[in-house]
């Protein structure tokens, strides 16, 4: 499949934007949407519409079946164990909510959480109203010079009172890769449970929790191709069980009285409530769609316009690439002009212009931004249909940028 073929399968990138083709570089915050996942939205509401596993008729039968074949899709493309261990949520913030909420009665005054500095809000807020609710501490695990996390003061700050460990696979804001490996076998030594954020390694690396050996793992939908609305809590079943479940409602009962309710089993006691239905589907589709491409080749592909671009912005003197120098990187390019009174987004509103989508600001991680010294960057991040003419376009927007700021 060509490059040509894989944009065929995105109408959207067939619009013009202020009279100039669209180059859409803006993947980190969502991806954008390929036909069989529009069709299959449209499919289930002309055909199956009705809501799951409440139903005895067929329409709910089959909405049912077909949103379950997506949990044991994701089980498959993930290589986890069960499908009761893969639990649908809105998105990867709400599933990591659920864990900060369901794992507090495990959790006392004095433990320890340790949070690296690369993290989105997303892995930071939820554990610091935890930390607070139960007199827990937030232990920071700070990146270095190049934007990679410390591993020896991890080794320093990790110690008995070590409860949990919350870091990403990959950071959204700088596209570093974290040993996250290494960092669970040394957090297991400690019985420290790990909570991987993974939505920004899902659309682009293959991921295998079973190898692993994570406790959590969490992502989201609409960046892997998926509608917006549907993300995955992966948990290891033994943990899930010993939880407390998110939200009260429907679905996640087994017997409700006055005197007392009990609890269903997984993974319905994580899924109170009418689910997004079709957008749980449609990830089967993106799944579907990400494995007739293959990681391999995607990984491949998006690291070389990775490569591509770090090398031609390296040579524009104004311009300064963050986390240039780290060992690994996937999906994702910051980088600022220097030039005095320019914002990321002066640069991101020239770029528009021209076509080009970016995102430019802070990425919802403001520990980066005050460790780097900046109030934000200029974000380029990758899809499977992006090409070395897109990373051309936005050097070309980048150079009338610098001369008309400049
Ligand atoms: N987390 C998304 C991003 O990095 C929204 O842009």
């Amino acid at each position: 499949m060509t490059i040509s073929d894989i944009q065929q399968q995105f109408p959207i990138l067939q619009r013009q934007i202020n009279g100039k083709r669209l180059v859409y570089l803006d993947n980190a915050a969502t991806s954008q949407k390929p036909i069989c996942v529009l069709d299959s939205i449209q499919k289930y509401y002309e055909n199956y519409n009705a809501n799951v596993h409440r139903g005895i008729h067929t329409l709910s039968r089959e909405a049912t079946e077909l949103m379950e074949s997506t949990r044991e899709c994701i089980r498959e493309c993930i290589h986890a164990k069960h499908a009761h261990e893969i639990i649908f949520t809105k998105g990867t913030t709400d599933a990591l909510n659920l864990i900060a909420f369901g794992i507090e009665p495990l959790l006392q005054a004095g433990d320890e959480i340790i949070v690296s500095q690369l993290e989105h809000h997303s892995n930071i807020v939820p554990w610091q109203m935890l930390a607070e609710r139960i007199g827990a501490k937030i232990v920071m695990l700070p990146f270095d010079e190049n934007c990679e996390l410390n591993m020896s003061e991890f080794k320093h700050i990790l110690n008995e009172r070590t409860k949990l460990v919350c870091v990403n696979q990959v950071s959204n804001a700088l596209g570093v890769v974290n040993p996250i490996q290494e960092i669970i076998a040394l957090s297991h030594q400690y019985n420290a449970l790990v909570v991987i954020d993974g939505a920004q390694a899902v659309p682009h690396i293959p991921v295998h929790v079973g190898e692993l050996d994570a406790d959590f793992y969490c992502f989201s939908g609409h960046k892997m191709y998926a509608p917006t609305g549907v993300g995955i809590l992966y948990g290891k079943e033994a943990l899930l069980e010993q939880m407390r479940p998110y939200q009260g409602g429907g679905e996640m009962i087994k017997e409700v009285s006055f005197s007392g309710t009990s609890y269903a089993g997984l993974p319905f006691k994580f899924e109170a409530g009418t689910p997004n239905i079709e957008a749980n589907i449609a990830l089967k589709s993106a799944v579907d769609f990400i494995q007739n491409i293959g990681y391999e080749t995607i990984s491949a592909h998006e690291h070389n316009l990775l490569t591509n671009l770090t090398e031609k912005l390296s040579e524009i003197d104004e311009i300064t690439i963050y986390a240039q120098y780290a060992k690994q990187r996937s999906g994702a390019v910051s980088f600022n002009v220097n030039l005095a009174g320019v914002h990321a987004s002066d640069v991101g509103l020239i770029l528009d212009k021209q076509g080009i989508a970016v995102r430019t600001g802070h990425h919802c991680t403001q520990p980066i931004m005050q460790q780097l010294g900046v109030n934000g960057t200029i974000r380029a991040s990758f899809g499977v249909y992006n090409s070395v003419e897109d990373i051309d376009a936005l050097i070309q927007g980048l150079k009338l940028s610098i001369t008309m700021l400049g």
